[in-house]
């Protein structure tokens, strides 16, 4: 089942998500709802509160970035309960986007290389190290459980830049191919 995306605006994309417990009900339904979701809107990852959801859930496919990268060819990965041990590496400056913030790409800094704890779909927990790519965009996306969007990373003269656009956004005037919910 595709599920609406909340749009930019919307007060949950500024909260602090929480650890889910152990016993999550219908923990695999929610996981395949949110591929189905990120699938349909053709994104390469997505974070439970852009589904309206304060839990620390984020699925990611990285499979259409392989013709860049080899390696993000079936990087298909969950990762529940999700911390940032250790960012290192070099800054590195690429344009990213977001599902709840469509029509705006702006070019982002991040550092190439982290360290993470997590648990994947079946509870193992897992102490690992992504860079390039990978860590980019479990980089964005961990940022949304800690209601960070991409556009807070941007100087203040490129915010004012797209200050109207994000205006619209706010009140629903945009048009997007998936569902999505407003404030
Ligand atoms: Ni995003």
């Amino acid at each position: 089942m595709t599920l609406p995306i909340f749009l930019y605006g919307h007060p949950i994309l500024r909260k602090v998500a929480k650890d889910i417990p152990l016993d999550y009900p219908n923990l695999n339904t929610l996981l395949d709802n949110m591929f189905e979701t990120m699938y349909q809107a053709e994104g390469v990852g997505l974070a439970a509160p852009q589904i309206g959801l304060e839990d620390r859930i984020l699925v990611i496919d990285l499979s259409p970035y392989k013709e860049y990268d080899p390696s993000c060819d079936g990087f298909k990965k969950i990762f529940i309960n999700v911390h940032i041990l250790e960012r290192d590496g070099t800054e590195e400056i690429m344009e990213e986007g977001c599902l709840s913030i469509p029509t705006i790409h702006e070019k982002v800094p991040r550092l190439s290389r982290i360290r993470i704890q997590y648990l994947d779909e079946n509870l193992q927990a897992h102490d690992e190290i992504f860079e390039g790519h990978k860590a980019r965009v479990i980089q964005h996306e961990y940022d949304h459980l800690e209601g960070v969007l991409f556009i807070d990373h941007l100087t203040g003269m490129r915010k004012q830049m797209i200050r109207s656009k994000l205006n619209k956004i706010m009140s629903g005037k945009v048009s997007c191919s998936y569902k999505v919910r407003i404030h």
